[in-house]
């Protein structure tokens, strides 16, 4: 009898250490979610050629992804609210061309809404849908 007392005494104990933990765990996470947030860049092919585009930023490569026309590429980014300095550089190429634009300047984006940015690719530079139209940068 003695003895399923203590048991149940240390299984309350280890709930409520387990409780505390999560509590913890969950206020770390909404620290986290407002300090950043994930946001995203969809570029449509509006060139009538296959088009190659390969974007950076700082310490991160998403690698070569070749749209043939009319398709879209769409990635996520995640961006710091308190330091807000995140800029992604693409490279855009095609038969007979190469250009560089920045895809993802935080100043000027951070206006997109809850579904991203999204961007028309064209022979003439980029589109902003909804936005400016850009020359290419290089
Ligand atoms: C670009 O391509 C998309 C997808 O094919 C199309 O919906 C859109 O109207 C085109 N925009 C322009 C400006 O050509
Ligand atoms: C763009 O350049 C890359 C790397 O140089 C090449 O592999 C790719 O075939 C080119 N894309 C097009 C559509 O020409």
């Amino acid at each position: 009898m003695a003895t399923l007392l203590v048991k149940k005494n240390v299984l309350l104990l280890m709930l409520v250490a387990i409780s505390m933990t999560l509590q913890m765990m969950v206020g770390v996470e909404a620290i986290d979610i407002g300090i950043a947030k994930d946001t995203s860049i969809t570029m449509f092919n509006n060139i009538s050629q296959p088009l190659t585009i390969h974007c950076k930023e700082k310490g991160y490569d998403d690698g070569f992804h070749t749209l043939s026309p009319g398709a879209s590429y769409r990635f996520t980014i995640t961006i710091l609210r308190i330091f807000p300095r995140s800029l992604w550089f693409c490279s855009f190429n095609w038969t007979g061309a190469f250009h560089y634009f920045d895809i993802y300047v935080q100043k000027r984006d951070k206006g997109c809404g809850r579904h991203g940015c999204g961007w028309y690719i064209k022979k003439e530079g980029p589109c902003k849908i909804g936005g400016d139209c850009y020359p290419w940068m290089k």
